[in-house]
């Protein structure tokens, strides 16, 4: 059956899980006071990279007694800065659920090469069995599987009196669901996801217990100079007020101060998960009356509100091999691409042939409510043509 092509197209067609959408309004001209050509040790830079850090806490309400760094290598620099220096004083377990959590299974057992290892790794789709966590080991998970549309439902999971660190990979959730950040003593994320601005810095949050195991405790690994936490067991300090390890981009830092503005603007973070979780509440009423698309995650409780992860359903599609498959989504993604109506939301290559729609903060509701016809239309049109 043909569709007739929708009229109404969203303002924004950026629908990219990473780098996300820039918030709406956003224009180069928010650059122009960088203090570009001056070094990142001058007080102007200095000043901005103390505020990047104050802001963010501020706006997360993260326990005034968490420490948080700038680091370079955006949230996966964050996480291995994390790894290699708090890590290898005790058993680690390690859950992954989809591609980003799995890359961290290979560092704790392939890079680090721990030995006494419980990994839960389960399918795209699924949450492993959280009861099952040992936490008198270290804890390594990610918050939001951002390539299965898959999140834990809270932190209420993860005990008060624990022995180990938990470290999370909060990268794709933090700023637009709500987390218990004393559940967590290292939490890390980029700047390129929910805020909308840069990829290339990351930023770590460390716990008193995190920031304690840095006092007393070298693991016996090398430990890169880009991950130096603790010199001989004493914090260093500067990292955690500004003073970044190598040299940061300040346009980046300029960036990430205007998204940390337009949070503050529009009502904190609070906002920010209100405008996510509404926009998976559109795509879960479209959903709910389609004859050709499903959720990857079907438990309700575990999908996510940002990287909204779609598999088609529909009998004909599903008489494809994976191949053909991935050859009939690429089609509807260039149909929509060539429209301006949707850019980059063809599903993670190593995950299972699908789609995924960004629904973090910075993609507007109404703009989410203008894709899904669409996204019906270009699905027929493909189907009729194949
Ligand atoms: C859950 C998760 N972890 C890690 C990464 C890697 O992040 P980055 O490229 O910012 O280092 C991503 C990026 O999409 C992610 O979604």
């Amino acid at each position: 059956m043909a569709l007739a092509k929708p009229s109404n197209k969203p303002s924004n067609p950026n629908f990219s899980s990473g780098p996300c959408a820039k918030r709406p309004g956003w224009e180069l001209s928010v650059l122009k006071n960088t203090p570009i050509g001056r070094s990142h040790r001058s007080t102007e830079c200095k000043d901005r990279l103390k505020q990047a850090i104050v802001k963010s806490k501020q706006i997360l309400k993260l326990p005034d007694s968490y420490s948080l760094a700038i680091m370079t290598g955006s949230n996966t620099g964050a996480l291995e800065a994390a790894m290699w220096s708090l890590l290898g004083c005790k058993g680690v377990d390690v859950l992954a659920w989809e591609n980003f959590g799995k890359d961290w299974v290979i560092d704790v057992l392939e890079q680090l090469k721990i030995e006494n290892v419980n990994s839960y790794v389960s399918d795209y789709g699924k949450l492993p069995d959280l009861s099952k966590v040992n936490f008198k080991n270290d804890v390594i998970f990610t918050w939001n599987g951002t390539t299965a549309g898959v999140r834990v439902p809270d932190a209420k999971w993860i005990p008060d009196d624990r022995e180990g660190l938990t470290i999370c990979d909060a990268t794709s959730g933090i700023f637009a669901m709500d987390i218990d950040f004393n559940k967590l003593d290292a939490i890390s994320w980029s700047w390129q996801k929910v805020l909308g601005a840069e990829a290339a810095h990351g930023m770590l949050a460390l716990s008193p217990r995190a920031l304690k195991r840095l006092e007393t405790y070298t693991p016996e690994w090398p430990i890169p100079k880009l991950f130096k936490l603790a010199n001989k067991k004493k914090v260093i300090k500067g990292v955690f007020e500004g003073s970044t390890i190598n040299t940061p981009s300040m346009i980046c830092v300029e960036d990430v101060l205007d998204s940390l503005s337009w949070v503050e603007s529009v009502g904190g973070t609070k906002e920010l998960i209100k405008i996510s979780n509404e926009n998976l509440k559109i795509v879960e009423n479209w959903v709910n009356n389609s004859d050709w698309v499903k959720f990857m995650c079907a438990d309700k409780n575990t999908r996510s509100s940002t990287s909204i992860t779609l598999l088609i359903k529909d009998g004909w599609f599903n008489k494809f091999s994976e191949e053909e498959q991935r050859n009939v989504i690429k089609k509807i993604v260039l149909t929509l691409d060539k429209e301006g109506v949707a850019k980059d939301i063809i599903g993670y290559p190593k995950a299972p042939p699908s789609l995924r729609l960004w629904g973090g903060a910075t993609v507007q509701n109404n703009d989410m409510k203008a894709l899904l016809p669409w996204l019906d239309w270009a699905y027929h049109t493909v189907k009729n043509n194949v």
